[in-house]
């Protein structure tokens, strides 16, 4: 009996700059290219064994056996690695986060990016990163962006082999801090694969499309020149046009707690008496405040005091997703 086995650990990235809705579902080409910072601190941990005894894939999720959507999803993904590796072996997958999936925490980006490092590994391969960023995209799009540390761009491109992420700044490049609010720890009701399904039929979403490489420069550019006022304005912008085309989807999405809507405009009126810090939100209630460190400890202080407020994890720029001994 054969076993091949490797670990990987990835984090997960919060978009300043967001992908919502594919030019091709099937492939995940994005409609839009993307900008995201990694989180560092926040991990999923996946290890994968290839193990010649087994009929089927076995996968589970924090110590959980996974439903049958989440095996069908990570089984697929699987198929795309043994095609790669041109190997037919059923896996052993253990996947563990230390913070809550499934609420707007992008854990879908740090479990394909972990997944796709750990499985090639385990096939005994090594991919260029590119490569490995194409890989993770099937997955989940925004794990592409995962494979990278810090600061990253995905290019959204009509091709496959077009359409990877890249690194444009170290996670040293500049000591931002993401003060991410749990206002509920719930798995949401509509996933984001459902969500970009949906984009389409936003009569928003070609506005926002049209409009998406100006912000993309936009932001780059103030992250590139640690410009923070113009990131926030930028980020913010990009953030409340993507809420948006959910609120004008048919039927609609609304990620949005009442406590979520207060914590915007907190951020707003601190952020007009000088703090550096901005808001966004991915596919959830939750709200990632950006700030700079040195204005950090107040925000997160002030957070604490707003209604909904279960905890906030406070995040720094993270690494690139890497193998690690298996645990
Ligand atoms: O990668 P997905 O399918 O989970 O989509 C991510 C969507 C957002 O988090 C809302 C935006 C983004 O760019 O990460």
């Amino acid at each position: 009996m054969t076993l091949r086995t490797a670990s990987a650990i990835a984090n997960p990235n919060i978009a300043f700059i967001k992908y919502w809705g594919n030019r091709d579902a099937a492939l995940r080409l994005p409609s839009n290219g993307s900008i995201s910072l990694t989180i560092g601190g926040l991990e999923t941990y996946t290890s994968v064994t290839f193990d010649e005894s087994l009929s089927s894939d076995h996968i589970a999720i924090d110590g959980q056996p996974a439903s049958a959507s989440a095996s069908e999803r990570v089984s697929l993904h699987l198929d795309r690695i043994r095609l790669v590796a041109g190997i037919e072996t059923y896996a052993t997958v253990e996947s563990r986060n230390n913070f809550p999936v499934g609420a707007g925490l992008a854990s879908s980006a740090s479990a394909f990016a972990a997944l796709s490092l750990a499985g090639i590994s385990a096939a005994g391969l090594s991919l260029q990163p590119a490569e490995l960023s194409r890989l993770a995209r099937r997955g989940s799009g925004s794990a592409c962006r995962s494979i990278f540390g810090g600061f990253v761009e995905w290019y959204a491109s009509e091709t496959d082999e077009g359409s990877y992420a890249e690194s444009f700044a170290a996670p040293d490049y500049w000591d931002l801090q993401d003060l991410i609010v749990i206002l509920s720890g719930e798995h949401k009701g509509v996933g984001s694969t459902q969500g970009h399904a949906l984009a389409d039929t936003s009569p928003l979403q070609s506005a926002r499309v049209a409009d998406a490489q100006r912000r993309l420069k936009e932001c780059r550019r103030a992250i590139l020149d640690r410009d923070f006022f113009s990131l926030a304005s930028i980020i913010e912008l990009d953030c409340n046009l993507m809420h948006a085309v959910m609120h004008t989807s048919t039927p609609p999405l609304m990620y949005w707690y009442p406590e979520t809507l207060q914590i915007m405009t907190a951020v707003s009126k601190w952020r007009e008496e000088g703090h550096e810090v901005c808001y966004t939100i991915d596919a959830g209630p939750n709200v990632h405040c950006i700030c700079t460190s040195k204005h950090a400890d107040t925000i997160e202080e002030r957070l604490h005091h707003l209604p909904g407020v279960v905890k906030v994890l406070r995040a720094h720029p993270g690494d690139s997703a890497r193998v690690v001994p298996s645990i």
